[in-house]
């Protein structure tokens, strides 16, 4: 096994970081609805839920305070934005919620993984420490993770 260093986060970031946790988590909930055969309308309501207070104002922090740190040309800025708009497209579509579910489960993995393994570390390398003050005051309110009503993914 490769043997790598924990990435060692900015305190300024932690609480995004915390909340990449819940996208993790949220993903996992998403696949045990799946393999338990819950009904899709469920499946739907919960990311509709989870979208609602967790995706978008996480985005929207990342989006106005974290990436601007970098260049918009930069191609993990670009790259990162694509991928926001595109996850945010599956989380809406109705047409074929099942599938848009299913992909969005994995793209959510895969963006959280790259913001964490890449984007991250690149920011606290080069954001100023007003840039960084700025990030944490930010998020600073939204510590903690609310309920949600329908616990689908426990056992039955
Ligand atoms: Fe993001
Ligand atoms: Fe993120």
């Amino acid at each position: 096994m490769e043997n790598k260093k924990p990435i060692k986060r900015h305190l300024a970031l932690q609480p995004l970081s915390r909340q990449h946790h819940f996208g993790l988590l949220f993903s996992w909930k998403l696949r045990k609805g799946f393999s338990n055969n819950v009904a899709t309308e469920r499946l739907q309501e919960y990311a509709k839920w989870f979208f609602e207070t967790e995706i978008k104002p996480h985005f929207k922090a990342e989006e106005e305070v974290v990436f601007p740190v970098l260049d918009d040309e930069n191609e993990l800025i670009v790259r990162a934005l694509k991928e926001h708009r595109r996850i945010e497209r599956l989380f809406k579509d109705t047409e074929n919620p099942e599938k848009s579910l299913n992909q969005l489960e994995k793209e959510l993995n895969a963006h959280i993984r790259f913001e964490e393994r890449v984007l991250f570390n690149e920011i606290q390398k080069v954001a100023t420490a007003e840039q960084l003050e700025r990030i944490a005051e930010i998020h600073s309110e939204k510590e903690t993770q609310t309920e949600y009503h329908d616990p689908f993914w426990e056992n039955q």
